[in-house]
């Protein structure tokens, strides 16, 4: 039966406030978490189905034993692979990651030929590109989670630039507003303020270019500023909301907008044909069901084009390794 069971593979920090998350809202029947911590694992489902049974919400959430176990899932997020320490870019994980991707998805292709993955571990766009090959899929079916999550640190960014400005200290607007990234999950995002909105209202009208600038530049480094503070790994609140609420989309099949990491047709040039970045995308049953194809200025077009160029180049580091063969 189409969405009902939800996968989640490496059930760390951001799977498990994936799953809670997902559990909370009843947005589907079951959780299967499969995490090689398989104590832990263990604990968490029980805690979060008893958690589930206090929200009077249907969800169960179980473990799979292994990947056998992870059968006929609709979705299944995939946020297996080492996290990021403190210094370290998204890009170093690259190759241990890839290797880490690739066994699970073999898995999930031969337990849940039918699913729709989203890969949430970094360098995202590469994961993504990789997951696609490794699949053999159709590449509407892999779907990877970063616009929402950069968006969302933006939004909150021009939030407390707001308050900053403010003369009396005083907030506003949290919550309402909009803000728009688009571009691969690195430090060459592309955040696009002339499609960012304070409750409709244009930043340029509340916000000066320099201020407008220095929000840009915090929502590159939003995921590294974190890791910062935690240092023993990413953030986990906001990737995991922005993950539950693309699975939500897929899952009731709402065909909801949201930005996120899909392999390219020529929807932004022929010539990006093939790379993974970050677009907004209709989300629904089958996946990233249409891309959006967003009309650029010269500026946002050099920036798409050099965070393209950054994804490509991870790309053909794994190419020229030989990772596909
Ligand atoms: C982040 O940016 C985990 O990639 C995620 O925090």
């Amino acid at each position: 039966m189409k969405g009902t069971r939800v996968g989640i593979v490496g059930a760390g920090n951001v799977g498990a406030t994936v799953a809670y998350s997902l559990a909370m809202k009843g947005v589907c029947h079951e959780i299967i978490l499969r995490d090689n911590n398989m104590d832990r694992a263990k604990g968490m489902a029980l805690d979060m189905s008893q958690a589930a049974n206090a929200a009077r919400s249907h969800t169960v959430v179980s473990v799979a034993n292994d990947m056998s176990e992870l059968t006929d899932c609709d979705v299944v997020v995939i946020t297996a692979g080492s996290p990021r320490k403190p210094g370290m870019s998204r890009d170093d994980l690259l190759m241990i990651n890839a290797n880490i991707m690739k066994e699970v998805v073999l898995d999930i292709k031969k337990y849940s030929p039918n699913a729709v993955l989203v890969p949430v571990s970094n360098p995202l766009d590469a994961m993504v590109y990789t997951a696609i090959k490794v699949s053999g899929w159709d590449s509407n079916r892999v779907v990877g989670m970063a616009g929402i999550l950069d968006s969302a640190r933006m939004a909150h960014f021009i939030y407390e630039k707001l308050k900053q400005k403010d003369p009396k200290g005083v907030g506003y607007a949290a919550g309402q507003i909009r803000a728009s990234v688009i571009g691969g999950h690195g430090d060459d995002m592309v955040p696009l303020p002339k499609y960012s909105t304070i409750a409709g209202v244009a930043l340029a009208d509340l916000l000066t270019d320099d201020e407008i600038e220095e929000i840009v530049e915090k929502t590159r480094h939003g995921g590294a500023e974190i890791v910062g503070y935690l240092k023993t790994g990413s953030a986990y609140y906001a990737p995991a909301k922005a993950t539950s609420l693309m699975v939500e989309a897929i899952v009731k099949n709402t065909k909801q907008i949201f930005p996120c990491a899909v392999q390219l047709g020529d929807e932004y040039g022929e010539e990006y044909k093939g790379i993974v970045n970050g677009v907004p995308v209709v989300l629904g049953a089958g996946g990233a069901e249409r891309v959006i194809p967003i009309e650029l200025n010269k500026k946002q077009s050099e920036q798409f084009k050099k965070s393209i160029d950054s994804v490509k180049e991870l790309i053909d580091t794994l190419e020229n390794n030989k990772f596909f063969n």
